[in-house]
């Protein structure tokens, strides 16, 4: 079986498989078709991944002669047409916000399968790459927005007297919210969150975080780890409680998210504006429309000296690690689609399998995209 692997177009700098990748899947009986300089912008070279047993060819050649291509959000609709018979497709091609590129793959008859689809559950867990990207997304804010503030993260006590520590409120508490808590613990800031899912709450104060809360959320057992849309006595109550917090606080980081559904609004214009000059606002939901109301996605600016800062590719700006966690990621889904002899093994009772794909033989096969889709008819 051949595996093809494309280059991602700029500003993505990442790339969908490493030569340690690479490695695993020839042991698996796989051959590794690479686009050239695929690894370059993540520090992978040509050379590593011909040592590693892979052979590089033109994309159009990858795409015309491979049984399974391999991407991140490279490949181009129009490329569709160019794929070998009964290709299979794993990327990430973002399905409840792309619903032109879906109906492509789905009137192409294509086997498409979306990574960010991947079921959150303990043994899917090792091929979560939302879950990779978000733990690199959470750290990186922690780093801009200690560069971004004016003022020192920890507490100082100098012969210049004594330094408070910075506070920062966390908005959110999944996985890149608790990444975030984690590493400005490290860096000595004090840390306040929030987040509707009560579950979160010992895993906040267990990482040094003090949690706070409105009563009456609701909560779905149901919705694997994830939240579900509030009432609206609740989201006025919630308004004025981060209204309060967020005030005193010199960094607010916004991870909160529902699947597939535009970003909550959480920071209105007049809580910004209240806030202190020099504060700063990372709103890691900018590419769903923001958790703050001022948010521009992959913009910063700056409100009555509160700097609000939109960026929505922190993983392309630690290509190297982020592409090892999304080559690893892939690797053990791979795993479940290729047997022992190198055959394509497509079990589709498997409801890791089943959860994942995005397409085949011209039906929408997950059931949350046919929804939304209904939802946006
Ligand atoms: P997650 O689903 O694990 O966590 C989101 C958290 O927000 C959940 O704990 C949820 O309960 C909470 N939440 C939902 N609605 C809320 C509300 N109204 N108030 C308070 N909390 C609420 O998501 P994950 O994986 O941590 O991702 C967080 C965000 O980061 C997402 O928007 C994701 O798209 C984004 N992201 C951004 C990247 C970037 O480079 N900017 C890279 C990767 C992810």
């Amino acid at each position: 079986m051949i595996i093809g692997v494309l280059k991602e177009q700029q500003p993505e700098t990442r790339v969908a498989l490493t030569p340690e990748g690479v490695k695993t899947l020839v042991a698996l009986r796989c051959e590794i078709y690479i686009e050239k300089d695929a690894g370059s912008n993540a520090f992978f070279s040509d050379e590593q991944y011909l040592q590693a047993g892979a052979k590089t060819f033109s994309r159009a050649d990858i795409i015309s002669k491979s049984d399974i291509i391999l991407t991140i959000n490279s490949l181009q609709a129009n490329e569709l047409g160019s794929l070998k018979s009964g290709a299979l497709l794993i990327g990430c091609f973002n399905p409840y916000f792309n619903p032109d590129f879906v109906k492509n793959i789905q009137q192409s008859g294509f086997t498409s399968f979306s990574m960010e689809l991947v079921p959150r559950t303990t043994r899917a867990q090792a091929m979560d790459i939302l879950s990779s990207m978000a733990t690199i997304a959470g750290y990186k804010a922690v780093l801009e927005a200690a560069l971004a503030l004016p003022k020192f993260f920890p507490m100082f006590m100098s012969a210049a007297g004594t330094i408070k520590p910075a506070k920062m409120l966390i908005l959110g508490a999944g996985v890149a919210g608790l990444q975030a808590i984690a590493t400005a613990r490290k860096l000595g800031a004090m840390v306040e969150v929030f987040d509707v899912r009560s579950a979160v709450k010992e895993e906040v104060m267990s990482l040094g975080g003090k949690f706070i809360e409105v009563e009456g959320a609701r909560e779905d057992a149901a919705a694997g780890g994830y939240a579900v849309e509030q009432t609206e006595d609740y989201l006025r109550k919630q308004k004025e409680l981060i209204h309060q917090h967020a005030i005193k606080s010199d960094v607010v980081i916004t991870t909160a998210q529902i699947p597939g559904k535009k970003a909550p609004l959480l920071l209105r214009k007049d809580t910004v504006v209240a806030m202190n000059p020099g504060s700063v606002i990372i709103d890691l939901a900018a590419s769903t429309g923001g958790n703050c109301e001022y948010t521009r996605n992959n913009e910063t600016l700056v409100v009555n000296g509160v700097k609000i800062i939109g960026k929505s590719n922190y993983p392309s700006e630690m290509p190297a690690d982020a592409s090892r966690m999304y080559s690893n990621n892939l690797i053990n889904f791979l795993k479940l689609l290729i047997s022992k002899e190198g055959q394509m093994n497509l079990n589709f009772d498997d409801e890791i399998i089943r959860g994942t794909c995005l397409t085949h033989k011209g039906e929408i096969l997950n059931e949350k995209i046919v929804k939304s889709f209904e939802v946006m008819k």
